[in-house]
């Protein structure tokens, strides 16, 4: 029997060992005895990392809808697969069972192939956090399309630029979206998107909000008429373990998002295993992931990792502040949640509320509490222990990314003892390596330096959309053979790990990625702006900040400074999404630049964090004389 299910310290260092010595013999034993397969893998693990090339169970061939729905039918048909809580706890849940489910996917995936979508093509998703989201994902793999979701929260802009990287044919949107007391005109945002896309020929319209919205004839169809006439069957197309499973864009340091690409088999293999171990889950257990599916959480751990495992996954449409601040533990309550997995930025926020919103709702359900996508810092781990986990639900940090596709560094909870920040110690199969700045690793514990992997897991992934190079140069040149994950981290003196954040330019704030480079080329764009750097700095609840110093142009200088704030805010908000919004401005008359023309944003950073007793060397600086004015000047 393989080790599915860890349940304690001693049997996680034998299989971490075992995972480690023989990686293709342990993935192998889990590949074969829990998913199923239409056809067997040729070779379990091909890989280099210098090319760099990634392939897990080549040659075998299966659906991943299969492993994540039919296959539950016989056992599970009638077991919730998803419960859907509207934004508004006024309106009734929806229990969505596996045979619905199943049903539900096989008739959106027919809506699609009707429309032209094959095996290979790229369909682009602009839903809010309704069930047609999840629905959405999965018939697009029923069929073997490769399904983009742009968050919906970002701008036409951001969308435009998304659906044109990867040549999508389609768009799946909504009329609108519920966001705590407002609405959001979804359409619009698609409308003005797609004068910028003319490869998208159809656009498939979800109903949620009622609205009064514009349809382009010959390309824009309501849904729902086209579920309800659609067959309730859809065979699965059968896919090679490689063939690709999604596109999800994340920001990079420099120009333009990065549309990493997730393939099939491995992908499936490892956040269904993940999410069994580090959730714990059981049968009958119900797990909510407070995510939006927009993002790789949400991807892998509220869509697949657990309906691989036949679980019951709760998707939420609303935010944690409406219709008060406990609306989170109001739908614990509710579903009578076993597992809670959120971000610390929503901690954060809660935290500073009254503690009756937590203390009005019953808890005890709880049994797992996790966090993703930014480090947690102390208070907040101590607030979220003892007021929602009553110090009994152990608390697991996971660190990972987009690019992981799964949990890398995580507590497995029962059977990790945790530590307040730290994400602890490596999963199964995972084998983290801290380099320092001569490209050495850095051995033993108690030291820290940049987090590199050295090994390939099954759900890397696997290259950039249309652009490799850009893979291997950003993750697979920094240091020889081994995947550079952007991070710092140290271990300790029992070789847990803590995340100490990025070491380039990008900035996470509240959970989201954010490049700096796509931040400055929109503020550069207004007329009056000469040129602009934007670093980040702490915040009580975000995590992290935005602060950008700009430069005016000399026909610039005379207009009202905050005007000109409001308009580069409003500028971003258009180009990029309201998430990369400035909350400082600082006009200034230079930027500080080395010789060969780099911004030392390290002084920056300073200055923005009011840490400026001991500035560095400066000695590299081209105009040292810039700093004391900014200083002088600081926000
Ligand atoms: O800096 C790390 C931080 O988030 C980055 C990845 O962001 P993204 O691709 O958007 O994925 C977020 C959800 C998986 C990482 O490089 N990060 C994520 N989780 C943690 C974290 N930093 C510290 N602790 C974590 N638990």
């Amino acid at each position: 029997m393989s080790n599915y299910h860890i349940k304690h310290l001693e049997e996680y260092f034998q299989v971490y060992r075992k995972s480690v010595r023989d990686p293709e013999a342990f993935w192998e034993e889990i590949a074969e005895e829990h998913f199923v397969w239409r056809k067997k893998w040729d070779q379990v693990l091909k890989w280099d990392f210098k090319k760099p090339e990634v392939k897990w169970f080549d040659g075998a061939r299966l659906n991943i809808t299969e492993n994540c729905i039919d296959r539950h039918i016989p056992t599970r048909g009638e077991k919730t697969a998803i419960i859907f809580e509207p934004n508004d706890p006024s309106e009734e849940p929806q229990h969505i069972t596996y045979r619905e489910l199943h049903e539900k996917v096989c008739r959106m995936a027919n809506v699609l192939k009707e429309h032209g979508i094959k095996k290979g093509d790229r369909v682009c998703i602009y839903l809010p956090m309704i069930p047609e989201l999840a629905i959405s994902l999965l018939a697009c793999a029923r069929i073997g399309a490769i399904h983009s979701v742009v968050f919906a929260g970002f701008s036409s802009n951001a969308l435009s630029t998304r659906i044109n990287d990867s040549d999508c044919k389609m768009v799946l949107t909504s009329d609108g979206s519920y966001r705590g007391s407002k609405t959001i005109d979804l359409k619009g945002i698609v409308d003005k998107a797609l004068e910028a896309c003319p490869g998208v020929k159809t656009v498939l319209v979800a109903k949620r909000i009622n609205s009064k919205i514009k349809m382009l004839k010959g390309r824009d169809k309501w849904l729902q008429p086209l579920l309800d006439h659609a067959y309730a069957d859809c065979v699965a197309e059968i896919m090679e373990a490689e063939d690709p499973l999604f596109i999800l864009y994340t920001s990079g340091s420099t120009g333009k998002p990065k549309g990493m690409v997730h393939t099939t088999a491995g992908y499936m293999i490892y956040t269904a295993y993940t999410f069994k171990n580090i959730f714990q889950y059981r049968e009958n257990d119900i797990y909510w992931c407070t995510a939006d599916i927009g993002w790789i959480t949400g991807h892998s751990y509220i869509v697949y990792g657990p309906l691989a495992n036949g679980a019951t996954t709760v998707m939420f449409e609303g935010v944690p502040s409406y219709p008060d601040y406990g609306r989170f533990w109001e739908v614990v309550e509710k579903h009578k949640v076993t597992q809670f997995y959120t971000a610390p930025t929503a901690i954060r926020a809660l935290a500073k509320e009254n503690l009756e919103f937590v203390e009005q709702y019953d808890l005890s359900s709880l049994k797992v509490l996790g966090s993703v996508g930014e480090p947690i810092n102390e208070e907040a781990w101590h607030w979220y222990n003892n007021n929602v986990g009553k110090k009994k639900s152990p608390i697991v940090d996971t660190w990972w990314q987009t690019e992981t596709g799964g949990i890398m560094i995580s507590p497995i909870p029962y059977v990790t003892p945790t530590t307040p920040t730290y994400a602890t110690l490596p999963f199964i199969g995972i084998q983290p390596a801290l380099m320092d700045e001569n490209g050495q690793e850095i051995m033993g514990n108690q030291v820290d330096g940049r987090l590199c992997i050295k090994f390939p897991w099954p759900s890397i992934a696997r290259t950039i959309w249309g652009d490799h190079k850009r893979y291997r140069d950003t993750y697979f040149s920094a240091y020889e053979d081994k995947y550079f994950t952007g991070d710092g981290a140290l271990r300790d003196a029992v070789g847990y790990y803590r995340i100490t954040g990025r070491v380039d330019d990008v900035i996470i704030v509240s959970g989201h990625n954010l490049g700096t480079a796509p931040i400055e080329d929109s503020i550069n764009e207004h007329p009056a702006v000469a040129e602009s750097a934007i670093v980040g700095f702490p915040h009580d609840i975000k995590g992290n900040a935005l602060y950008g110093y700009v430069i005016l142009k000399e026909t610039g200088e005379s207009r009202d400074r905050d005007n000109l704030r409001k308009e580069i805010n409003q500028q971003i908000t258009e180009h990029i999404g309201p998430i990369a919004r400035l909350d400082k401005i600082q006009f200034v008359s230079g930027l500080p630049k080395t010789r060969s023309g780099k911004i030392m944003r390290r002084i920056l950073r300073k200055i923005a964090s009011k840490d400026t007793a001991n500035l560095g060397d400066t000695s590299t600086l081209l105009n040292p004389e810039v700093v004391k004015e900014i200083m002088d000047n600081a926000l």
